[in-house]
């Protein structure tokens, strides 16, 4: 750790601690878009549209929110995306979740996207970056809240198809920050796009992967040497591998951890297994993020209530998730500073 927890942190009565994690700002680093689509939406999306769904009711669709693995859950998360078709959708999507995370205390939000899955459907890809970026720009003026978007390649498709999707991007470019690697991780390896990731370096777009999420430590390794990633998406998966958990604790590389996801994906389907506290303990950057909100039970508060609830931990390990979460965005140190001022601020005043 670079940093001092603050003796405040011990003066917090334990019966505070899920009101300090409600109230404490922190930035959210992992989350997809089309992730935040709540059935309702989706049904209120389908009729504006006229899409047909193969669910007759939100019940419905949400009695097939049980997922066994991260396909099970792609399959309905792709055919929920598919209401999606003009500009408003997707501002109305963004505005949704990003007055949800405003409400969470969330000061900062890097928001991926995924615009293979509304181009492959034709979808002109500046309706879904416009879109988007119309609702962060909005919510900026409205809610006070930071939010950039990092447009994600879909891995299960080819490296080709990521190349022809950064191209038709570049257009809008001032509209995303960032890189990302998302959708089917086993038998998609990060070397497969060792070359597009390399051409999005050189344009100077931050880089980020999904890797060890269901993927061994090897795909970890290959984010970090040979994408050269400044952020790895879950990475619960680098325990297995000693080696690697010296080089991310060494070199402080953040880990988006998303705990109420790797529950109902199954990676830990128990919830006090989980891996997070012991990724701290072992010196880890590690950061809790919703990944599909709407999908997996809640936003980002519900995981660190219901992450903490389950593994015991307290008000320290709270400080360490909040601030790692403000110093691994990608703003710069001057705002990283300033929103850990409101961070220390706040827990002064938990503990008074
Ligand atoms: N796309 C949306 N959520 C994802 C996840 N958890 N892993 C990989 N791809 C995703
Ligand atoms: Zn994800």
């Amino acid at each position: 750790m670079t940093f001092v927890i603050p003796a405040a942190a011990q003066r917090i009565p334990a019966d505070q601690l899920p009101q300090l994690l409600r109230t404490m700002p922190k930035a959210e680093l992992h989350m997809h878009i089309e992730g935040s689509l709540e059935p309702e939406l989706i049904f209120a999306l389908a009729q504006r549209n006229g899409v047909a769904l193969p669910y007759a009711s939100v019940e419905d669709l949400r009695s097939a929110y049980a997922f066994t693995d991260l396909q099970s859950f792609l399959d309905i998360y792709y055919a929920g995306a598919s209401v999606l078709l003009k500009e408003q959708d997707f501002y109305d999507m963004a505005m949704a979740y990003l007055e949800r995370a405003a409400a969470d205390h969330v000061v900062r939000a890097e928001i991926f996207f995924d615009p293979q899955t509304h181009t492959e459907r034709g979808v002109p890809m500046e309706t879904v970056i416009l879109g988007l970026s119309r609702a962060c720009q909005a919510a900026q003026a409205q809610w006070g809240i930071s939010a950039v978007l990092i447009l994600s390649f879909l891995r299960h498709l080819s490296e080709e198809a990521a190349v022809a999707t950064l191209q038709a991007a570049l257009p809008y470019r001032e509209h995303f920050i960032g890189i990302g690697l998302d959708s089917a991780e086993l038998g998609n390896p990060p070397e497969k796009f060792a070359r597009v990731f390399a051409q999005c370096k050189t344009l100077g777009f931050h880089l980020v992967a999904h890797a060890g999420e269901e993927g061994p430590p090897a795909y970890v390794w290959g984010a970090l040497d040979v994408l050269k990633v400044e952020r790895i998406d879950h990475g619960v998966q680098s325990e297995k591998d000693q080696a690697l958990m010296q080089r991310l604790a060494q070199t402080r590389m953040p880990l988006t951890v998303c705990p109420l996801s790797n529950q109902k994906l199954c990676v830990f389907p128990d919830l006090r297994d989980h891996n997070l506290p012991r990724l701290l303990e072992a010196g880890l950057n590690v950061t809790v993020n919703s990944d599909d909100p709407a999908y997996f039970g809640g936003y980002v508060n519900e995981n660190y209530l219901q992450v903490f609830a389950a593994t015991g931990m307290g008000a320290a390990q709270a400080y360490q998730l909040a601030r790692n979460s403000l110093e691994a965005t990608f703003a710069n140190a001057a705002q990283q500073a300033a929103w850990v001022q409101q961070l220390d601020a706040c827990f002064e005043r938990m503990a008074a």
